[in-house]
C-alpha cells in the first residue's frame, strides 16, 4: 500500500508540495484548504497529470471550511502550510499570533484522525509554529519537525555554486538556528566537494553569501510582492518527506525540539537531524567555535522571545 501524505493549505507552498510528492509517486496526497472547491480542483488536475508523469499516486482535495478533516485519516505525514503569508515589509514574526490560531485549529483536528503521523511544519514564524504544533499535538518530539534548514541551506548552496561556477551537487551547505534574520550559516562546515568554503571563497564574498542567505526569503517576497517563495520551500519539504517515507536516515538541517543539545532547552531550533521512518531519529551535535555558538544562542533567543509571547 502506498504511503499517505496530507498537505494542509492549498496555497502555492502547499499545492507545489503536493504536486512534487504526487508526481514522484512518493505517496498518495490529500490537499486541504479552507476554500471550497479549490483543493478538489487542484487535486483532480494533479491526478490527471498522472498518466503523463507516470505516477499512479492518488490525489484528493478536501475543503475544511467547516472544520471537517475527514479524508485525511491515517496519514503517515501531515505537512502544515496553512497560515497567512508574509507581505513585503512584514517580518516573519508579525505573523506570530495570527498563524498561531491557524496552527491550533489545524493541529487539533488532524492529530485526532492521524495519531501516528509525523508533522512537518512549514508555516511561519517557523520555529515558533513548530513549537506550537508540538505542544498542541502532544506528539513525541521525534514526530514534530520544522522545515527551514533544508531551504536555507539550499539557498546558500545556490549562491555558492553560482559564485564558484560549480555544480550545485558539489555543494553542501549547513545553516543552523532559527528561520529568521539571525539564522546561522556555518561556513566552516559548508563544503564544495568536501573542501570547506573558507578555503575557496574570499572572506568578503563569503560574508555576502551569508547575508544573502539570511535574507533569502525576503529577497523573494520583495520580488513577488504578493506572496512568498514556494518552489524551493516545497522542494525542501519533499526531501524531508522522502527521507522519512523511505527510511533513508538522511541527515538534514531541521527545526527540532531541543532538550539540552547545543545548550538549548525546551525550544525548537534548526540543527542537523537524522530523518527516517521514526521522524527525527537522532540530533547530531557538532562542536561549535565560540563565535558560532554565540550566533546560535542569539538565534535561539529570538525564537525564545516568540515562544514566550505565545506562552507555549
Ligand atoms: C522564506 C519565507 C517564506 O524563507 O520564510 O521563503
Amino acid at each position: 500500500m502506498r504511503k499517505k501524505v496530507t498537505v494542509v493549505g492549498g496555497g502555492f507552498v502547499g499545492s507545489t508540495t503536493a504536486q512534487r510528492i504526487h508526481d514522484a509517486g512518493l505517496a498518495d496526497v490529500v490537499l486541504t484548504d479552507i476554500l471550497d472547491g479549490v483543493p478538489a480542483g487542484k487535486a483532480l488536475d494533479m491526478a490527471e497529470s498522472g498518466p503523463i508523469m507516470g505516477s499512479d499516486a492518488h490525489a484528493a482535495g478536501i475543503s475544511t471550511a467547516h472544520g471537517d478533516y475527514s479524508g485525511t485519516e491515517n496519514s503517515d505525514i501531515i505537512v502544515i502550510t496553512a497560515g497567512f503569508p508574509r507581505k513585503p515589509g512584514m517580518s516573519r514574526d508579525d505573523l506570530l499570533k495570527a498563524n498561531y490560531d491557524v496552527i491550533k485549529a489545524v493541529v487539533e483536528a488532524v492529530v485526532k484522525l492521524s495519531p501516528k503521523a509525523i508533522l512537518i511544519v512549514v508555516t511561519n514564524p517557523l520555529d515558533a509554529m513548530a513549537q506550537a504544533a508540538f505542544k498542541i499535538s502532544k506528539f513525541p518530539k521525534a514526530r514534530v519537525i520544522g522545515m527551514a534548514g533544508v531551504l536555507d541551506s539550499a539557498r546558500m548552496s545556490t549562491f555558492v555554486a553560482e559564485e564558484l561556477d560549480v555544480s550545485v551537487e558539489n555543494v553542501h551547505s549547513f545553516v543552523l538556528g532559527g528561520h529568521g534574520d539571525d539564522m546561522v550559516p556555518l561556513t566552516r562546515y559548508s563544503t564544495v566537494a568536501g573542501i570547506p568554503l573558507p578555503e575557496l571563497i574570499a572572506k568578503d564574498k563569503l560574508d555576502a553569501i551569508v547575508t544573502r542567505t539570511r535574507k533569502g526569503g525576503a529577497e523573494i517576497v520583495n520580488l513577488l510582492k504578493t506572496g512568498s517563495a514556494y518552489y524551493a520551500p516545497s522542494a525542501a519539504v519533499f526531501e524531508m518527506a522522502e527521507a522519512i517515507l523511505k527510511d533513508k536516515k538522511k541527515i538534514l538541517p531541521c527545526a527540532a525540539y531541543l532538550e539540552g543539545e547545543y545548550g538549548v532547552d525546551g525550544l525548537f531550533v534548526g540543527v542537523p537531524a537524522k530523518l527516517g521512518a521514526g521522524g527525527i531519529e537522532q540530533i547530531i551535535e557538532i562542536k561549535l567555535l565560540p563565535d558560532e555558538k554565540a550566533a546560535l544562542d542569539k538565534s535561539a533567543a529570538s525564537v525564545r522571545e516568540l515562544v514566550n509571547v505565545l506562552r507555549i
